[in-house]
């Protein structure tokens, strides 16, 4: 049985498979790696939605170049369907649809919700956002295990491939494994995993180094899921998603850039696979 919280997807995104970009720890970079994903799919032939609910951090709205910044007063959870206000418009970028927490609020407005009204936040911005004709749905979560990841594992009962983004060190390891448990216990699928920041090449004299030490082979995920992509370090590539231009979009770190390309052609086939 799904999650009660979960019934109701409107028919479009019913049968949508859905990709979730999760990690146990915070900072590793899961909306970089969502976003520029989502653009990997995309210059495949697909049409993709991105949902952005991180709803503490709606960081992948600011990472396509778009703001909100008038404050929010209300915000509609529930409304009747055909109602004018059960529709959410979604916003398009880069040929991108998106539907994210940062257009329920203003910029610099924080989201203090009981775990309740986020699953049913998550739920809104999956069920009722305006999708037109999509292939699929790459979900970009908060970090750790908690309800809004839980809701979204247990999605309408749905399988929900997972992709676990993860940095070299061993904390982010760690929690990976905590993740995985969740995981498990929610039989979603694991699609396999990212490790990001896992190399620094330096400016001038073109060396590779390791940016951190690696987890030990006992603490490492690497044993039991399958690495799909290594992204290295790049200041250029943080500076320019500061400045709401993905890598994918600007082409200036083509290391990154070949490495999400083969990232979006793995898993296009995962998501192509009957279940
Ligand atoms: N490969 C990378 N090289 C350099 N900076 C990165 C890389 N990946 C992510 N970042 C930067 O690290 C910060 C955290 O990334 P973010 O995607 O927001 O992580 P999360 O969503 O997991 O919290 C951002 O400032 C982002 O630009
Ligand atoms: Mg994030």
């Amino acid at each position: 049985m799904g999650h009660p919280a979960a019934s109701g997807l409107s028919a479009g995104t019913d049968l949508v498979p859905v990709l979730a970009v999760a990690s146990g720890k915070g900072g590793v970079g899961k909306t970089t790696v969502a976003v520029n994903l989502a653009l990997g799919l995309q210059a495949l032939g697909l049409t993709v939605g991105l949902v952005d609910a991180d709803l503490y951090g709606p960081d992948a709205a600011h990472m396509l170049g778009l703001r909100r910044r008038n404050m929010t007063r209300s915000i509609t959870l529930f409304a009747a369907r055909g109602h004018a206000s059960s529709r959410l418009e979604v916003a398009r970028q880069h040929g991108l649809q998106l539907a994210s927490a940062a257009f329920l609020m203003g910029e610099s407005q924080g989201l203090g919700v009981q775990a309740g009204i986020a699953q049913l936040l998550v739920r809104r911005l999956i069920a009722d956002a305006d999708w037109e004709d999509l292939d699929c749905l790459v979900v970009d979560l908060p970090p750790g295990s908690a309800d809004i990841q839980q809701f979204v594992f247990a999605l309408a009962g749905r399988r929900v491939h997972v992709l676990l983004v993860v940095t070299p060190q061993v904390v982010a390891h760690r929690d990976a494994h905590r993740l995985i448990t969740e995981l498990d216990r929610h039989g979603a699928v694991i699609a396999g995993g990212v490790e990001n920041m896992a190399s620094l090449t330096c400016p001038s004299c073109g060396a590779t180094s390791e940016l951190f030490v690696p987890a030990p082979p006992e603490e490492s995920i690497w044993g039991t899921v399958p690495l799909l992509a290594s992204i290295p370090f790049s200041g250029v590539g943080a500076h320019e998603a500061d400045n709401g231009l993905p890598v994918f979009v600007t082409n200036t770190v083509p290391e990154q850039v070949s490495a999400y390309k083969s990232l979006a052609r793995q898993v296009a086939a995962l998501l192509r696979a009957p279940d």
